[in-house]
C-alpha cells in the first residue's frame, strides 16, 4: 500500500524539484561523527525503503513535567492523581504552525495526509519512504555502515538537513544519524544439572542477617527461586488479590518471546498455586508493521504471584533503538497501558543521539506510570528453545560496571563517540532517563553488589532535584578528585535501586536452567512494585506510578541498604557500594513488608 502510493507521487516529486523553490535553502539540522567501529560499507541502494519519523516540537512538555512531579511526590497534595491519556496529549501536542509547516513541506514532496501516520497526541509523524527521497527531503546522502564486530549493517547518514522554514517545526528525524542498536541486556545460561556447591548448599542451614533480621534458605545464595526472593525481600506470606485491577506489562524485542508451557513447568515447580489456575500472560505485539526495524512486543502476565521472567534470547536481529519509539507509541496510544512494565533492553547512552534520547525520555515522563529499565549492556548468548549444546554451560565473563560492557576487557576501551576519543565511563539508555527507575544488581545472602551492575552519571540529562541530596551525599564521600574527567557529577545518577541478578532458576523448552546477567534484575524488581500495586489497589488507593520521587523520599527507608562490593569498567575499579545510596545499588534492595507499611 505505501509502496503503490508512492509510486502515484513519483511524477509529483520529480516536478517539485524541477522547479525552483525555497526549498533549497537547507540548514544543517543535525550532525554526528560516526560511532566507533562504524565504517561505510557502500551507498545505499536508492529504492531501499526507510520509515521515517519525525518528531514535532512538545508545546508544553514543562507543564507536562510539572504535573508529573506534582502527582508524583508524596509530600504534595496531588499526590497519586495521575493525568487522564488525553489530559497528557493535550500538554504534548505539537503547535497548529508546527503541524501546518511540516504537512507543507511533506506535500512539496508528494507525501499526502493518507501516507503519514501519526501518534496520538500528533507529536511524532512517520512515513515510508525510499532513501532517493529521503536524500532529497533532507539534502543528505546515505550509505550502508558496517560494525566492525557484530558485523551489523545499517543504513544512516551523519548529517541532515532541512529548509530553513521549518528548522524549528521539527525537533528531529530518525533513522538519520542514529548508529544506537537496541542491544538485549546479558542473560547468560549457567547450567541446567545443578553444580557441586549448589547440591552442598541444599544441605546446609538457613542463614539470618544480623542487620535485617530476615532468614533465607542457603540453597538461595546459589539458586535463585520465588521463594528465595519472598525470603530476601521480605514478602513471606504475602497473598496477591487476583480481583483488584493490577498488571504488569515485560517489554520484549529483537524476536525475543516467551513460552507459555515453560511459564507453567515454572509455576509447577515454584509457584503450584499460580499452576493450579493455568495463570498465563497476554501477548500483544507491538508495530508489526514496522518489520524492517525487527520485531517488537510487550506482554502481561495476570495472577502472578511474584513476577519474574528471563526471557531467552531466540534469535538476532538488527533493531535499531527506534523500536523503543515504537513501543512507546503503543503504550501512550493504549488506553489502559500495564501499571508497571519491565525492560531489559538498551544500550551505551553515547551511541544514541542526544536529541532522539531526550525526546524518548519525554515519552517515558508522558507515559508516566513505571517504567524499570536495566542499564548494563554487553553481549548476547544466543540461544534456540532447544537448548543447544553450547548453550548449556556457557558462563561468559559478567563485566558490564561502569563500562561499555564489552565482556573483553582489552576492547571495554571506554572511549567517546564525539570525535575527541575521549576516556570516559559510559551510562545506559533509556536508564539514564530521569522518568524511569534504573534497576543494579546484586548477588547471595547477605546481598552484595554484583560487578556487572552498570551505575553512573549520564552525560546527556542533569541530576533530578529527586535524587539530589543523595547523590550529593555519595560524591562527598568519594575522596577527592576521584575518576575526575571520567563522568559528569552533575548528571543524572543511577541505578535508582537494586534487586538479585544471577543464578535464577528457570524453565527453558521444558527443562530447569539457571540463568543471570542484567536482565534478571529489573523483571524481579518490577514483581515487588507489581505487589506494592497490588496492596495500594486493595485499600482503594491508586497504583504508584512514577516512582522515583516516592522512593528517594518517604520511601527510603524501605530498602534494604547495600555496602558491599563495586562495579570495575573502563580500566578502574568503578564505583563503590557505600551506606546510603551509591552508583552500583542505588537506594538498595527492597525490604517488601517495610515499603508496604510506607506506601499504603
Ligand atoms: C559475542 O560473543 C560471541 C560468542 O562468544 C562472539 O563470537 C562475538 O564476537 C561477540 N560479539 C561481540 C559484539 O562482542
Ligand atoms: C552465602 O555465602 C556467604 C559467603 O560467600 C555466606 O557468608 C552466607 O552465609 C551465605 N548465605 C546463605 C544464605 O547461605
Ligand atoms: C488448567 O489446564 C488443564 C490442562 O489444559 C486443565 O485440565 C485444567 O482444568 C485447567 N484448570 C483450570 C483451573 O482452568
Ligand atoms: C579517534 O579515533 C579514530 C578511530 O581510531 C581516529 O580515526 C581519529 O583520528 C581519532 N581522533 C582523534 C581526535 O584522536
Ligand atoms: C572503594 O573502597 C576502597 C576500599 O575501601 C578504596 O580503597 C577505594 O578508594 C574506594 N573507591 C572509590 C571510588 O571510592
Amino acid at each position: 500500500m505505501w509502496v503503490s502510493s508512492l509510486a502515484s507521487i513519483l511524477p509529483l516529486v520529480v516536478l517539485a524539484f524541477a522547479l525552483p523553490s525555497k526549498d533549497c535553502e537547507h540548514q544543517v539540522k543535525e550532525e554526528v561523527v560516526p560511532p566507533r567501529g562504524w565504517t561505510i560499507f557502500g551507498p545505499a541502494p536508492s529504492d531501499h525503503f526507510i520509515n521515517l519519523r519525525i518528531a514535532l516540537p512538545q508545546s508544553n512538555f514543562n507543564l507536562l513535567e510539572q504535573h508529573l512531579y506534582e502527582i508524583s511526590d508524596p509530600y504534595h497534595e496531588r499526590y497519586g492523581a495521575h493525568l487522564t491519556k488525553e489530559e497528557v496529549e493535550d500538554l504534548v501536542a505539537p503547535h497548529p504552525d508546527s503541524v501546518a509547516a511540516v504537512n507543507e513541506w511533506l506535500s512539496s514532496h508528494g507525501i499526502q495526509e493518507e501516507d503519514i501516520s501519526r501518534s496520538s497526541a500528533g507529536d511524532w509523524l512517520a512515513i515510508r519512504v525510499p532513501v532517493w527521497l529521503v536524500e532529497k527531503m533532507l539534502d543528505t546522502k546515505y550509505h550502508i555502515w558496517k560494525h566492525a564486530t557484530s558485523g551489523d549493517y545499517i543504513v544512516r547518514t551523519t548529517s541532515y538537513s532541512l529548509p530553513k522554514d521549518i528548522l524549528d517545526h521539527v525537533e528531529l528525524i530518525q533513522p538519520t544519524t542514529m548508529f544506537g542498536t537496541f542491544k538485549r541486556l546479558k542473560s547468560t545460561i549457567h547450567s541446567i544439572s545443578p553444580t557441586n556447591s549448589q547440591v552442598q548448599a541444599q544441605n546446609q542451614p538457613p542463614v539470618s542477617d544480623p542487620v535485617t533480621g530476615l532468614t533465607v534458605d542457603a540453597s538461595c545464595n546459589t539458586t535463585i527461586t520465588i521463594t528465595c526472593l519472598q525470603q530476601i525481600y521480605n514478602a513471606v506470606g504475602y497473598t496477591p488479590s487476583a480481583h483488584v485491577g493490577n498488571s504488569v506489562g515485560i517489554a520484549g524485542y529483537l524476536g525475543d518471546f516467551a513460552n507459555r508451557a515453560d511459564l507453567q513447568s515454572f509455576f509447577e515447580d515454584q509457584v503450584p498455586a499460580a499452576a493450579a489456575v493455568n495463570a498465563t500472560y497476554n501477548f500483544v505485539s507491538v508495530a508489526g508493521r514496522l518489520r524492517f526495524l525487527g520485531f517488537s512486543s510487550w506482554l502481561t502476565l495476570s495472577k502472578v504471584v511474584s513476577t519474574h521472567k528471563i526471557p531467552l534470547t531466540l534469535a538476532w536481529s538488527l533493531t535499531s533503538i527506534l523500536s523503543l519509539r515504537s513501543w512507546l507509541d503503543f503504550m501512550l496510544s493504549h488506553p489502559n497501558p500495564p501499571l508497571a512494565i519491565s525492560t531489559s533492553y538498551g544500550d551505551d547512552e553515547q551511541t544514541v543521539p542526544e536529541s532522539f534520547a531526550k525526546r524518548a525520555c519525554a515519552g517515558f515522563a508522558q507515559l508516566g506510570t513505571s517504567i524499570w529499565a536495566r542499564f548494563t549492556t554487553s553481549n548476547s548468548t544466543l540461544c534456540v528453545p532447544q537448548v543447544p549444546a553450547e548453550c548449556r554451560s556457557r558462563s561468559l565473563p559478567e563485566t558490564g560496571g561502569v563500562g561499555d560492557g564489552d565482556p573483553d576487557p582489552a576492547t571495554q576501551t571506554c572511549i567517546t563517540n564525539d570525535g575527541q576519543n575521549r576516556t570516559q565511563f559510559i551510562p545506559g539508555f533509556p536508564a539514564s532517563c530521569p522518568f524511569v527507575t534504573a534497576v543494579g544488581g546484586t548477588i547471595l545472602f547477605p546481598e552484595q553488589a554484583v560487578a556487572f551492575s552498570g551505575g553512573g552519571f549520564s552525560n546527556y540529562f542533569a541530576r533530578p532535584s529527586y535524587q539530589d541530596a543523595a547523590v550529593q551525599g555519595f560524591l562527598n564521600k568519594l575522596p577527592k578528585g576521584t575518576y575526575s574527567g571520567l563522568f559528569n557529577p552533575n548528571g543524572r545518577a543511577i541505578p535508582d535501586v537494586a534487586a538479585q541478578s544471577d543464578f535464577f532458576r528457570v524453565f527453558a523448552a521444558g527443562q530447569p536452567i539457571h540463568v543471570g546477567g542484567t536482565s534478571a534484575s529489573s523483571p524481579t524488581f518490577t514483581g515487588f512494585v507489581t505487589l506494592l500495586n497490588d496492596a495500594r489497589l486493595k485499600k482503594g488507593l491508586p497504583s504508584l506510578g512514577f516512582l522515583n520521587p516516592l522512593f528517594y523520599s518517604t520511601a527510603a527507608s524501605g530498602f534494604n541498604d547495600i555496602t558491599v562490593g563495586n562495579n570495575p569498567g573502563c580500566g578502574t575499579e568503578g564505583f563503590n557500594a557505600t551506606v546510603g545510596w551509591d552508583a552500583v545499588t542505588g537506594l538498595g534492595t527492597p525490604d517488601f513488608a517495610k515499603l508496604v507499611k510506607l506506601v499504603t
